[in-house]
């Protein structure tokens, strides 16, 4: 990792201003994931074999909220390794600079470009259909609570049969005491991995009301009102969850 590319977004001490996906985030998004999301890589080690176990030929495989593209790129690199030539990647953000880094990494991928594309566009407005898989990792978060629902709608009709939603969020606990022991082992793992106290408060300062977390609980009821049949955790590490939600009707 480049000095360039370490994540120092909220080390100086001027004004907190609301987090935002911007210039200045995107250039330095692969080191502030390794370092914030806990077990990011393996949570993507385990989306990427979840995503080609439920890939169907000819059908799409969706990546809503891509950032830089590193989920694309390591399921780009799962299928050619294993000599799958008709999968199809879309991945959609509608942050331009984070759409810019992610065609730039999958550029330097091994799929022909006729394999992938990256729409800078709100999923809001993002149409999904004939998808195999939908991966939204850390996204669903940042929507805002009152479109949440809508959006699970889409996604759960624009599944095929038999396909899946691969989805991870940081989560908030039910009750304050787990919140709290939570939250320090969270900012504890932050520590560990350079950041300062100041970087911990200053970012935190800026994520509130940005990212707005629901429950394990809530999610779960989120996504089987949403028609999801089969609903199940598959990573779970104090504040971060992964689920995976089939559609099988
Ligand atoms: C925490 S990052 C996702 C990380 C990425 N999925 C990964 O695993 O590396 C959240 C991303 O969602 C995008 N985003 C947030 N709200 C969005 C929306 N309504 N429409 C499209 N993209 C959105 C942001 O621009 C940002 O790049």
């Amino acid at each position: 990792m480049s000095q360039e590319r370490v994540d120092r977004v909220f080390h100086g001490d001027g004004e907190v201003k609301p987090f935002e996906f911007n210039e200045n985030v995107a250039h330095v998004f692969d080191d502030m994931a390794e370092r914030s999301i806990p077990w990011y890589r393996e949570v993507q080690r385990m989306v990427t074999t979840l995503g080609v176990t439920f890939f169907k030929p000819g059908s799409r495989i969706y990546d809503l909220g891509c950032s830089t593209g590193t989920t694309m790129a390591l399921l780009a690199q799962a299928f050619e390794e294993r000599g799958v030539d008709d999968y199809r990647l879309m991945g959609v953000d509608n942050s331009e600079p984070m759409c810019r880094e992610a065609r730039e990494k999958l550029g330097k991928s091994p799929a022909s470009p006729d394999r992938w594309t990256v729409d800078c566009n709100d999923l809001e407005s993002y149409p999904i259909e004939n998808a195999s898989v939908v991966v939204m990792n850390y996204t669903l978060q940042f929507v805002d609570p009152l479109a949440r629902e809508e959006l699970m709608g889409k996604i759960y009709r624009g599944l095929n049969h038999n396909g899946v939603l691969l989805i991870s969020d940081k989560t908030q606990q039910s009750h304050t005491d787990t919140s709290r022991i939570f939250m320090d082992n969270y900012y504890h793992m932050k520590r560990q991995n350079g950041y300062s106290e100041m970087e911990i408060s200053r970012k935190r300062e800026a994520l509130e009301n940005v990212l707005i977390p629901y429950t394990v609980e809530e999610e779960k009821e989120l996504f089987r009102q949403s028609g999801f049949e089969a609903v199940d955790l598959f990573f779970t590490w104090f504040n971060f969850s992964s689920f995976i939600c089939m559609k099988k009707g």
